[in-house]
């Protein structure tokens, strides 16, 4: 079906569209009901339809011809060790393991913790939590201990899944004390610790509650998948978002699913049996999504590399990959495309690799600037797909379906949303834009499946967060604009959110660590351009009466206040005492100017300014001629 036909049907008839998806999958009852859109705040899919999504991605492929195939190779630079299982050596495994939680009391509905790094049981820890209908939370290893605190308060899980260590480039990074921390600092009394050993890395144990991973599986009977309702959540995946308290995305299990396995084959063009390499951890969505879940429920062969785009050992290392796996379709961020860039400019590395089994080179997490894209398209010789998605999607709300259709590229374009996204651009009261217009995104709703279901714990914040600005839509938090053919622009965020290196956090949160040094009376943390990370973090600092220090003693100090307290991927540009901060009359920091500012992008003086000389001391500061 063409890309214009499978629009137009997932937007007229969205029931006729996602029931045709459905039906693909394997349902313990089918659902009835497509989208049940009375149900608040945005719709639940499939609602009366029961199924394991474990099954789907497992046990239906074992039982339809694929149990020998392949389903994830590992690959470690970092550990020089390879491996791989076949869709029945991960049932077991899976099996063996959803048995061992279940013997230590963790049943449908339980929150499971998964910190871990990226290794094979990461991936058969989310699938056993998915076998019992228990809601697993991965927290990203790059975290600090108060992130992971906060989020087992918040999650309130039964069991921490762990491992003893994980390792960046040559660095081991014990996980288990880290752990342990966040176990102290957390209100939140967790009964069960399981931990996998490393060898790099032999982790103390506290007796009577650790529990060593290798024992209890060795104890285990196999567990068979429970049956649970579509709209039961799979994982909660928390996320930034413009306050300091990350938002707990929830998932579903059935509209999850139908919508990855659309995905698949429409957007990927990654048919079973294909491999299907997402270059990222599984502690973001893009890892849930692309490591973990879709290629699997579409009985494609994954691959979980443990490793960086460069120094592992080189800028050639994906390439290495993709030869050696036969990768037909790479997924990864556009920063780990920049960092070869920088390394390998004329793709040296490159030539020594067949990349013939390539067809095309997927990219999103943030903006694909066009000199990335025209770089990646020359040396790789293969299309270049930049898509756009969010944690809260769980898949790409625009993209080049390549899947459907051969639609032509646009430099800095993500193309044309995906069938499902009634996409618009709506100015600040709501109303549509007419073409290249720049505004908020907004995607009307209902939502297609896979979007999620609410944020854990806190019924309200779906609704206050996304649909609160304009009724009947979900505002993204991203601005852009739609040109002339209708292919979207991703300009980046209209509010408190960066992406460092493709990893999404929030500024207002580094606000509240940078406000706590002890000479800090207030401050303002922006996302400044950055040549290889895309975005990185710049705080203008206002000292208290009296405060005595140097822009280098500061920015040293927050950097490593930033790096304990929320972790080593929140990486500090640079800080800048200021003697005022541009305000509005009524005290609010003028953040989205100086982020235009030091940015050097036009921007508006507001009217309610409250003293605008405040605004050339800052340009003269952080301007892009400074
Ligand atoms: N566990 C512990 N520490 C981690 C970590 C993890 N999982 N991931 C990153 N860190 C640490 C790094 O070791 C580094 O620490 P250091 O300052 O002590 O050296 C710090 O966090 C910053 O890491 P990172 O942001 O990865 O920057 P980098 O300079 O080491 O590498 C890139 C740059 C571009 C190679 C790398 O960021 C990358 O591959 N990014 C792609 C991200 C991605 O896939 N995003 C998902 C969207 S598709
Ligand atoms: P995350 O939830 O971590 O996937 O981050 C989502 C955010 O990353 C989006 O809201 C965007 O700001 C940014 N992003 C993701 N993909 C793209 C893209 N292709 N182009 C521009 N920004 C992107």
């Amino acid at each position: 079906m063409s890309y214009q036909k499978a629009y137009n049907h997932a937007i007229w008839h969205p029931e006729a569209f996602w029931q045709q998806q459905a039906e693909q999958l394997h349902w313990f009852k089918k659902p009835t009901t497509v989208v049940d859109t009375s149900a608040y705040p945005t719709g639940r899919w499939f609602s009366d339809g029961e199924m394991n999504t474990c099954y789907m991605a497992l046990d239906h492929h074992v039982a339809n011809g694929r149990a020998d195939q392949v389903a994830i190779y590992y690959d470690s630079p970092v550990t020089h060790s390879k491996s791989s299982l076949t869709y029945a050596q991960l049932l077991e495994k899976v099996a063996l393991f959803a048995g061992a939680l279940r013997a230590q009391g963790v049943g449908q509905g339980d929150r499971v913790v998964i910190y871990m790094p990226m290794i094979m049981e990461a991936a058969v820890a989310m699938l056993a939590c998915a076998r019992l209908g228990a809601i697993h939370s991965v927290v990203f290893g790059g975290f600090a201990a108060a992130e992971l605190a906060t989020r087992i308060d918040d999650a309130k899980p039964k069991a921490v899944l762990t491992a003893s260590c994980g390792i960046e480039v040559t660095k081991i990074i014990p996980y288990k004390p880290l752990l342990d921390t966040a176990l102290d600092l957390a209100m939140h009394k967790v009964d069960t610790i399981v931990l996998l050993q490393r060898p790099q890395q032999i982790a103390d144990m506290q007796s009577g509650r650790d529990l060593d991973w290798d024992d209890i599986v060795a104890k285990a009977a196999p567990a068979e998948a429970v049956p649970v309702k579509s709209s039961d959540p799979l994982y909660i995946l928390y996320t930034s978002g413009t306050t300091g308290k990350p938002k707990g995305v929830m998932r579903d299990n059935g509209g999850h699913a139908v919508a990855l396995h659309y995905s698949m084959g429409a957007i990927y063009g990654a048919q079973p049996g294909d491999v299907f390499w997402a270059a990222s951890d599984v502690g973001w969505v893009v890892g849930h999504s692309y490591i973990v879940y879709a290629p699997l429920i579409a009985g494609c062969t994954s691959i979980l590399y443990e490793g960086k785009p460069v120094m592992t050992p080189d800028a050639g290392a994906f390439w290495r990959v993709i030869e050696e796996y036969k990768v037909k379709a790479i997924f990864s961020a556009p920063t780990a495309f920049r960092a070869i860039k920088k390394e390998d400019p004329e793709g040296k590395l490159l030539k020594k690799y067949d990349l013939s089994s390539l067809e095309t080179v997927f990219m999103a997490g943030e903006r694909l600037d066009p000199p990335t894209y025209q770089w990646a398209k020359d040396i790789i010789g293969r299309p270049i797909v930049d898509h756009w998605w969010q944690t809260e999607t769980g898949w790409s709300i625009c993209a080049n379906p390549v899947g459907l259709d051969n639609l032509p590229a646009k430099s800095g374009s993500a193309t044309v949303p995906v069938p499902g996204y009634d996409l618009y651009i709506l100015d600040n009261d709501g109303q549509p834009l007419p073409a290249n217009e720049k505004g908020n995104i907004a995607l009307k709703l209902p939502m297609p499946p896979g979007f999620l279901l609410g944020i854990w714990g806190d019924s309200e914040r779906l609704h206050n967060s996304y649909l609160a600005d304009f009724a009947g839509y979900y505002t993204s938090g991203d601005g852009g604009y739609r040109d002339e053919d209708g292919y979207v622009y991703i300009m980046g965020r209209t509010d408190d959110v960066i992406n460092i290196a493709g990893h999404r956090l929030s500024t207002g949160e580094m606000e509240e660590v940078v406000g706590g040094h002890p000479l800090v009376a207030e401050c303002a943390v922006v996302g400044i351009h950055d040549e290889v990370k895309g975005q990185m973090p710049l705080a203008l600092v206002l000292l208290k009466a009296g405060a005595e220090t140097t822009d280098a003693a500061l920015s040293k100090d927050l950097a490593s206040m930033l790096r304990t307290q929320i972790g080593p991927i929140a990486v500090m540009k640079q800080a800048h005492i200021v003697e005022r901060l541009p305000k509005t009359r009524s005290g609010k920091i003028l953040r989205k100017v100086i982020r235009n500012i030091a940015n050097g992008e036009d921007y508006i003086v507001p009217s309610t300014i409250d003293d605008s000389a405040s605004l050339d001391e800052i340009a003269e500061l952080i301007g892009p001629n400074t």
